[in-house]
């Protein structure tokens, strides 16, 4: 999740012109080519019409896009443009242009498509829900390796995430530790009911609950017990409004804002809960916003329940998540 600056859609008079059969002649950019009786556009030229539109629209990944709502239009995964065939399918054209136009409007690809990439899964993803983002898969990968780390020594790793919206990296530990049992808890019911869909459709078994990680009494059947505890919780300050229209307009405010002046009202109370829930020497993961990292370090480290803060980057070299054990309860004595 980021508040990165981005262009703004397109201007009133623009999309005004784009209407579902204009559209696919827009999308073409050749509005000649049934009044003429040539054939129609190839897909591959349709796609690069649309490449043009997104670009025009702000869309960060135009050609990217254009081309998954060219496969998700000819009903396959993916397409590899150059092997298309030259003629679009029955109905394509009109398909292709209203998915076309729902993108121009910055509605997120992945709303549109109805799926999304994360790390080795594909997961359902849904209008009221968080659409996972790929920097979170480098906190999912933490918390994969400590559960991972925990098996090898013989014991079944017990994991917990909180805040979990689809499920992403619950069922992400769940496919790539096999036999980790993985607790995944949020507060939005449409989240809860999201990520048991998501569990049911991959076949990975997660404990599902909804829950509020400002309740003091959350998971109390675990306190103690937990090895991981990886969360990527809201954060967002609340004067910090993201310009992206994907984000802004389709990401829950649930999702998106942490609370309290600084955003870090659930981060404060996802530390307080693996301070509660892990056992001493387990650990904490959680994403934060890059201005975050000192904050949330001296936040977990504030009582002594959790020690070794530290910082990781993500991809990009950013620093964007916490590391934090649970202290050893006679090291603490
Ligand atoms: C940024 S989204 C992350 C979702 C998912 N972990 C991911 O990375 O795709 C934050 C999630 O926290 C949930 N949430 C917000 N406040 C919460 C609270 N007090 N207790 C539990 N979950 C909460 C939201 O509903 C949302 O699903």
């Amino acid at each position: 999740m980021t508040a990165d600056s981005s262009p703004q859609p397109p201007p009133p008079s623009r999309q005004a012109s784009v209407t579902s059969a204009g559209a696919a002649d827009d999308v073409a950019r050749d509005p000649t080519a049934r009044a003429t009786g040539e054939s129609p556009p190839s897909v591959r030229r349709l796609v690069e019409g649309a490449t043009a539109l997104l670009a025009e629209a702000g869309v960060a990944s135009p050609r990217v896009d254009a081309t998954a709502l060219a496969a998700h239009a000819l009903g396959v995964e993916r397409v590899v443009l150059a092997l298309l065939p030259e003629a679009p399918p029955e109905g394509f054209q009109a398909r292709y242009a209203a998915l076309v136009e729902r993108r121009r409007q910055r509605e997120p690809l992945q709303h549109i498509v109805g799926t999304t990439g994360f790390r080795h899964l594909t997961l359902r993803v849904a209008p009221g829900v968080f659409v996972p983002r790929p920097e979170t898969e480098t906190v999912a990968q933490h918390a994969i390796d400590e559960a991972a780390r925990v098996a090898a020594t013989g014991v079944v790793p017990l994991v917990v995430d909180l805040c979990c919206g689809s499920g992403a990296v619950a069922l992400s530990v769940a496919d790539e530790v096999p036999g980790a049992h993985v607790v995944a808890v949020d507060l939005s019911a449409d989240a809860v009911a999201l990520t048991r869909r998501n569990s049911e459709e991959t076949g990975l078994a997660l404990r599902v609950e909804p829950g509020d990680v400002r309740d003091p009494g959350l998971l109390a059947d675990l306190a103690g017990t937990v090895d991981v505890v990886v969360a990527n919780p809201p954060y967002i300050p609340p004067d910090q409004v993201p310009v992206d229209p994907e984000v802004r307009d389709h990401d829950p405010d649930l999702a998106l804002y942490g609370g309290g002046a600084d955003g870090l009202e659930v981060p404060r109370a996802v530390i307080a809960a693996a301070a509660r829930l892990l056992r001493p020497g387990g650990l904490l993961v959680m994403e934060h916003a890059e201005v975050q990292a000192a904050a949330v370090r001296v936040m977990a480290c504030a009582d002594g329940a959790l020690v070794d803060a530290a910082t990781i980057t993500d991809l990009a070299g950013r620093p964007r998540a916490l590391l934090a054990r649970r202290a050893d309860a006679a090291a603490r004595a």
